[in-house]
């Protein structure tokens, strides 16, 4: 009898019992060169089970299989890291955080585009890229009519569906039935036929709690408890706390200023722990009712919504670090009216982020003396994690604010460079950097103008002398719009990877002669 064999809360229609399969059964459907589509968006909502089952019977057989993965964001250990450490993919879109992955497209074994996520659903919809031929999902439920009832997270899982030839559906009974109807599916047709998305506030709903498939297309059912492995963020350090601390007293100038509203504007918050440490600051502000539209919800933003600053948030993902996702499970009731999780072609929509007047917070790994940001390469080549949604915000938002420690390894690197190594968001895009020095708000401000602001402001002392000696030298050489020594304006990642450090004896030197000087007058 129907029900006796099956979960009939989370697989509503009869009918689909017999597509109930186990994980190896359904890896099966996999074959060499296929395009997977699968869902997840940080290390949450995504497919287990499946990704195992198919990686464990690649290393068995040792049979050739090369894959083409689109995801959402980044995704957990049981694809990236499994796939990866199986030689399974041979190209990966658009973003990733998996340290096997990490290594295999710096080895050059992936090949990774990295790109801005909200172009990642047009690209699939519109045929820019090769079809979907397989999207594995991970499931609460699926409906009577044969809608999939998403779980943590939506990502591009809406997307894959449409344009999958099959699906297969990870149910994942570890999920919290109380997730459905935190979803909010909400599609946009291709040009010349796409209409203005009807969404005015963060936390309006303007589609339906469930992503049509149809129960033809689904191949197989796989049930599962396995838990998203989400990550574990850094203690907050000193740093961080003062980044934040600048970054709050920047928002509430603003508002004295009458810049922003007293409760701001909807708040985009980055990935990573200086991310979480800033938005951590908040809940101590005396900001109130704040809302989020933004594409992953760290610790912070459940913080911020369970201390009663934040009204609602809406989002992509739920990815809090692995404790705070035990007690988000047990308090699932008391969030679930105050989030919302949307497509991320919604969450990250350039128009709405402009309209709504987001302000965007993302962290940069350097920045240079004029305002470009680097968010992605080490040293100008290794990849790091990729744009991911901060160049949808950064362009767009209403306050576009990088975050960044003034320093890295200890030191040997200064964050604050004459010339970034790479380029994510042009100096015409940012408008304000935040370290633990301070705030350089270059809005309104030429490019010589920006780097007296950043290097006096933001620049950690230990290499302010040898930035405005650069920019003071550079004056001299050629043109004063942007004054550049090109032979020189990458010297110090030279010297970094030549010596370990971008501190330069001469300049220490000098520094030190000023130093001594300065005393003997005094
Ligand atoms: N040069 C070289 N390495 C640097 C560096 C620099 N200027 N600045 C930081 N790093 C290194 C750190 O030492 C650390 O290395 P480790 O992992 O070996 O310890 C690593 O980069 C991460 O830095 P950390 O200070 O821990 O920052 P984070 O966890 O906050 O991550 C980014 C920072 C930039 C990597 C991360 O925010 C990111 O990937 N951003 C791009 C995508 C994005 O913004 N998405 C959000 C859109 S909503």
């Amino acid at each position: 009898m129907w029900g006796e064999s099956m979960n009939i809360e989370r697989i509503r229609n009869a009918s689909l019992e017999c597509k109930i399969m186990s994980a190896k059964e359904a890896a099966k459907l996999i074959v060499d060169k296929m395009v997977v589509g699968v869902s997840g968006f940080t290390p949450s909502g995504y497919p287990k089970a499946v990704p195992l089952a198919l990686a464990a019977r690649v290393k068995a057989t040792g049979e050739k299989m090369k894959l083409t993965l689109y995801t959402g964001a980044s995704v957990g250990a049981e694809i990236d890291g499994a796939w990866a450490e199986a030689g399974i993919i041979s190209k990966r879109l658009p973003y990733q955080t998996n340290n096997e992955v990490r290594n295999s497209i710096n080895k050059g074994d992936i090949d990774y585009i990295d790109m801005h996520l909200s172009h990642s659903t047009q690209y699939v919809d519109c045929g820019v890229i090769p079809k979907v031929n397989v999207a594995i999902i991970e499931a609460v439920a699926i409906t009577e009519d044969g809608c999939i009832v998403p779980s943590t997270a939506i990502g591009n899982a809406a997307c894959y569906i449409k344009n999958a030839d099959f699906v297969i559906v990870e149910v994942n009974e570890s999920q919290p039935m109380q997730l459905e109807g935190m979803a909010d599916i909400y599609m946009t047709e291709k040009p010349p036929f796409r209409k203005p998305i009807p969404l005015m506030h963060p936390g309006d709903r303007i589609g339906t709690t469930c992503i049509p498939c149809g129960i033809e297309k689904i191949a197989a059912i796989v049930m599962t408890d396995l838990l998203d492995k989400t990550r574990p963020l850094a203690a907050i350090d000193e740093a961080s706390k003062k980044i934040s601390k600048n970054l709050i007293q920047f928002l509430e100038k603003e508002v004295e200023e009458g810049r922003l509203p007293e409760n701001l504007l909807p708040l985009q918050s980055g990935v990573g722990s200086v991310a979480n440490a800033v938005l951590g600051g908040l809940c101590e502000s005396n900001f109130k009712n704040l809302t989020c539209y933004t594409e992953v919800i760290q610790d912070s933003m459940l913080d911020l919504l369970k201390c009663g600053k934040a009204v609602m948030a809406s989002s992509t993902a739920i990815s809090p670090s692995p404790e705070k996702m035990v007690e988000f499970k047990e308090e699932i009731d008391f969030y679930k009216d105050k989030i919302v999780l949307r497509p991320q072609e919604i969450s990250n929509n350039p128009e709405i982020a402009r309209r709504i007047g987001v302000i965007a917070m993302n962290t940069a790994i350097e920045v240079d003396i004029y305002g470009n940001v680097n968010s992605t390469h080490i040293m100008g080549s290794k990849m790091m994690n990729g744009i991911g949604g901060s160049g949808d915000f950064a362009r767009n938002a209403y306050l576009t604010i990088f975050t960044t420690e003034s320093i890295a390894k200890k030191g040997d690197i200064s964050s604050i460079v004459p010339m970034v190594s790479h380029v994510d968001h042009t100096e015409h895009d940012v408008m304000v950097i935040v370290t633990e020095q301070g705030v350089a708000d270059l809005r309104g401000l030429c490019p010589r103008e920006r780097a007296l602001k950043i290097i006096n402001n933001c620049a950690h002392p230990d290499y302010k002398v040898a930035l405005m000696k650069y920019f003071e030298d550079a004056q001299l050489t050629g043109a004063k719009h942007t004054p550049h020594m090109l032979e020189k304006a990458l010297g110090w990642h030279s010297r970094f990877l030549a010596t370990g450090t971008m501190r330069d004896r001469k300049i220490i030197k000098y520094n030190n002669k000023i130093d001594q000087s300065e005393r003997n007058i005094c």
